[in-house]
């Protein structure tokens, strides 16, 4: 039920600190990850887990980009992310010491489950994060870990995506202790970044007025850009995709170090574009590059919209536009800066006068190819 929500996009994109609140529940204690539904898999056959393929479409594929980042450097584990209708048509190397993690908020995906089913025969170990409760996808699978962020009715997923970090997090953070790749004290860092991440959420939505102003002032804008690098990129993907589909209006995201080898050719005076800054405050932090990315546009004419770190005066001098996020760990940062790109297509398509609950042409289960 909507509730008193115009729509249940507005209604899901507020629950989103309560939707990671939910899939953190019980699954910390004594600042070690417990994830139950985990145990169908041994300790013994994730410590010989050589390879993680990530398969997923859409949304859920970005969320799985977001959680190589993060696996890779807990677990020391290479990953690879391919959309699942890809990896199904092409005979992938499966192995038995590869380890397929599927993600899927409704659990029926036709091309996530085929890719799954496809993993299996070969040997593979397979692990699902599924938002629903006894759906197809975790059915198939030899564990899953549920993300708690409750229905979701929205086409446009929102409340999910969160999630699906949320607990591909708590799985990594979990293969890392079990690989003792991370120590004890650098696990409890995390964890308590991510219990963290709920109330970072609730601020972040105190923005939305601002966002929802600046939507409204471009509601005629034709064509918009989003840059991002390390964790930035797949949410520089998410949120073009998030503005193609629910704001119909051509949308493209990049990774901001792929600038000068092509998609800086696109920037003419006026083009806006959003950048998803890095914190500054970290040793190796690529924020130095972001601010010379925005640069470099904003010579050419780019109208830049910046998300940046509460506190981060650098991006001032070149922004048009910045709308803050609280500090937060780099690997954090994804959680909190997707929210105000999110809140930036829906009112776009708002202020378009745009069904943003039922777009037109997509359905909110692809259970066909
Ligand atoms: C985007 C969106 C889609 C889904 C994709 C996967 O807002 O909703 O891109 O993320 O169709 O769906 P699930 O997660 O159900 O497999």
């Amino acid at each position: 039920e909507k509730g008193g929500w115009s729509s249940f996009m507005r209604k899901e994109v507020a629950e989103q600190p309560e939707a990671v609140a939910n899939t953190v529940r019980g699954r910390i204690a004594d600042e070690q990850v417990v994830i139950p539904e985990l145990e169908a898999l041994g300790d013994e056959e994730l410590r010989a887990v050589r390879r993680i393929t990530i398969v997923a479409c859409g949304t859920a594929s970005y969320a799985g980009l977001v959680a190589k980042y993060a696996i890779e450097q807990w677990a020391r584990v290479p990953v690879e992310v391919e959309l699942s209708h890809e990896f199904r048509y092409r005979e992938p190397v499966i192995e038995q010491d590869t380890l397929v993690l599927s993600i899927s908020q409704s659990g029926e995906t036709m091309d996530t489950l085929m890719a799954v089913k496809y993993a299996r025969e070969m040997g593979a170990k397979t692990v699902s994060v599924c938002n629903t409760q006894g759906a197809t996808i975790p059915r198939e699978s030899d564990a899953v870990v549920y993300t708690h962020a409750g229905p979701e009715v929205a086409v446009a997923s929102t409340k999910a995506f969160v999630a699906q970090i949320t607990a591909l997090y708590l799985f990594g953070l979990h293969l890392a202790r079990v690989r003792g790749t991370l120590t004890d004290g650098q696990l409890a860092a995390q964890l308590h970044e991510l219990q963290a991440v709920p109330e970072k959420l609730a601020s972040v939505l105190e923005e939305s007025e601002k966002v929802a102003q600046l939507a409204h002032w471009m509601a005629d804008t034709r064509s918009v850009l989003f840059l991002g690098r390390h964790v930035g990129y797949p949410i520089a993907l998410e949120g073009a995709l998030k503005l193609k589909e629910l704001a119909y209006i051509h949308a493209e995201g990049f990774a901001a170090g792929e600038l000068k080898h092509g998609p800086i050719a696109l920037i003419e005076p006026g083009q806006p574009v959003f950048v998803v800054v890095p914190s500054p405050r970290h040793p190796n932090s690529l924020h130095p590059k972001v601010v010379s990315n925005i640069q470099e546009i904003r010579a050419r004419g780019a109208r830049v919209i910046a998300i940046a770190e509460a506190g981060d005066a650098a991006v001032l001098p070149f922004a048009d536009e910045v709308i803050r996020i609280p500090l937060a760990a780099p690997l954090f940062e994804p959680l909190l800066a997707v929210v105000p790109l999110q809140v930036f297509a829906m009112e776009l398509a708002q202020a378009k006068g745009l069904d943003v609950d039922q777009p037109r042409n997509l359905a909110k289960s692809v259970t066909v190819e």
